[in-house]
């Protein structure tokens, strides 16, 4: 099978040109202008631009959270990802307390085999490394290709580890080449913070924002910085979502400390007021950390602009708002945290991003594509359009007109963060390892297709396939 893409806008990070793909098999293998190459499939991509498939760092597909499952589970999470021109994904594989990593690992494989469209990895949540061996364990999964660990410093009770946990995570990920991931937020004091607010009989979703201010998440961005620098082992904050966090973010990397952030795309369009929406609706908006106010959504514009934060992911933890997210109506904790986001990443950052002026569509390349393969153990296979990479490939149209609205949206819940939002640009044709996916607004493959990805380790490069069905 073959494929020619012709007279596209090829964008990637470093270039901007107008030629022709040809792709043979799974990878791309030529670059040029008039290429001069018969193929089985030919793509008129004229006026339009041809992309890297986005890559995204962070989302939670199928994860039991908050007394409840995520609704999208592979095929649903993927069917939105490749709609939305995402082609590959690295997904949150959470160890129970108590669990080997190994049967945390088996069970999030159950939940691929089968049902995957696009391409995914896993990062590894440790919680609980108290069982004898299990700091041996970790230090294994490298050799699995699971290269980064994760480790949430909130959800008290759940999720939460003690620093000791994380710092013995960090020495190990110091010693097999792997990244370190840290949910930053102070758990303990917003167990406090909680507690005094439904004390109190404030039980509306706001409090999620009132009770999780922005100081716990630089207090813990700043401590994770530095026992990382201890330990001798790169780090990646997720989520950056204000001010706090990205200052100690910025002074780390303007001393060319191994610190990394992301941001989402959440936070530069949705403010703490959306969780004041009357009829229980701001419950749709709580997410950790939360929307923050309105100021902070040009500290996150600028910092992604400038390369303090080196990506934007989704963060895609969908619940339904009628049924789930209603599970805490009479109680904001009980709201299960987490909202939707892989259909609409590329629409809204090239419409906000770079039609407004903000970024340009290299950098933008770069913050949904490349970086993440690259921080992530995926590049060149994955996030760029290069010859011998992977022939992910979103054709995107930049003058087609968009209103986003969960009406006919992929994913399965019933609501969308950015409902009634007009864009222009939107996604025409995608192609995973050189396989159209979507084309015509038309889902082109069976689940089953998406392969599972082993990821180099941090630093090290990912060419041939090592993919497994
Ligand atoms: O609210 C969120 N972000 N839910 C998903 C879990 C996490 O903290 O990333
Ligand atoms: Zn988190
Ligand atoms: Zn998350």
């Amino acid at each position: 099978m073959s494929v020619l893409i012709k007279g596209g806008r090829i964008v990637t990070a470093a270039d901007d040109y107008v030629g022709d793909v040809f792709v043979d098999g799974e990878r791309i293998s030529l670059l040029g202008e008039a290429l001069d190459v018969s193929a089985s499939t030919v793509i008129d991509a004229t006026g339009k631009l041809v992309l890297p498939g986005l890559v995204d760092p962070h989302t939670h597909l199928d994860m039991p959270f908050g007394g409840t499952t995520t609704i999208d589970d592979v095929t649903s999470g993927h069917t939105a990802a490749a709609f939305g021109g995402t082609t590959c994904h690295v997904d949150f594989c959470i160890q129970g307390r108590g669990q080997s990593f190994a049967d945390a690992l088996a069970a999030w494989h159950g939940k691929r085999d089968g049902k995957a469209i696009i391409d995914m990895g896993f990062h590894i949540a440790v919680t609980d490394l108290s069982a004898p061996g299990r700091l041996d364990e970790l230090a294994t999964l490298p050799d699995q290709g699971i290269t980064s660990y994760k480790l949430f410093m909130a959800y008290k009770g759940a999720l939460m580890v003690d620093d000791q946990t994380l710092f013995r995570t960090m020495e190990v990920a110091a010693r097999t080449g792997a990244l370190v991931m840290v949910h930053a937020e102070n758990g303990d004091a917003i167990d406090v913070l909680v507690s005094d607010a439904l004390a109190a009989g404030n039980t509306a979703p706001v409090y999620h924002a009132l009770t999780r201010p922005p100081e716990t998440e630089g207090e813990a961005t700043n401590r994770a910085i530095q026992l990382a620098r201890v330990a001798g082992c790169p780090l990646y904050v997720v989520h950056v979502s204000c001010k706090e966090s990205v200052e100690p973010i910025m002074l780390a990397r303007e001393k060319g400390w191994d610190v990394w952030g992301e941001t989402c795309t959440q936070y530069f369009f949705v403010d703490t007021t959306f969780l004041e929406r009357p009829d229980f609706e701001g419950a749709k908006y709580v997410y950790t950390p939360p929307p923050r106010d309105k100021a902070n959504q040009d500290v996150l514009w600028n910092a992604v602009r400038t390369d303090v934060l080196s990506a934007i992911s989704t963060d895609h933890c969908a619940f339904l708002w009628d049924g789930q997210k209603t599970m805490g109506r009479d109680d904001f904790s009980k709201i299960p945290n987490g909202g939707p986001g892989l259909e609409n990443r590329l629409h809204m950052i090239h419409h906000f991003g770079v039609g407004e002026g903000r970024i340009t569509l290299n950098r933008m390349v770069e913050l949904l594509c490349t970086n993440p393969a690259k921080l992530f153990g995926l590049y060149p296979r994955k996030g760029t359009i290069a010859p011998g990479s992977d022939a992910d490939l979103v054709i995107f149209d930049p003058s087609r007109r968009k209103t986003i609205t969960a009406a006919d949206q992929h994913s399965k819940t019933d609501y969308n963060l950015y409902e009634g939002t007009d864009v222009t640009g939107d996604v025409d044709t995608v192609l995973v390892r050189g396989t159209v996916v979507v084309e015509d607004g038309e889902l082109r493959v069976e689940p089953g297709f998406g392969e599972f990805v082993e990821r180099a380790r941090f630093g090290e490069e990912l060419h041939a396939a090592t993919a497994t069905a």
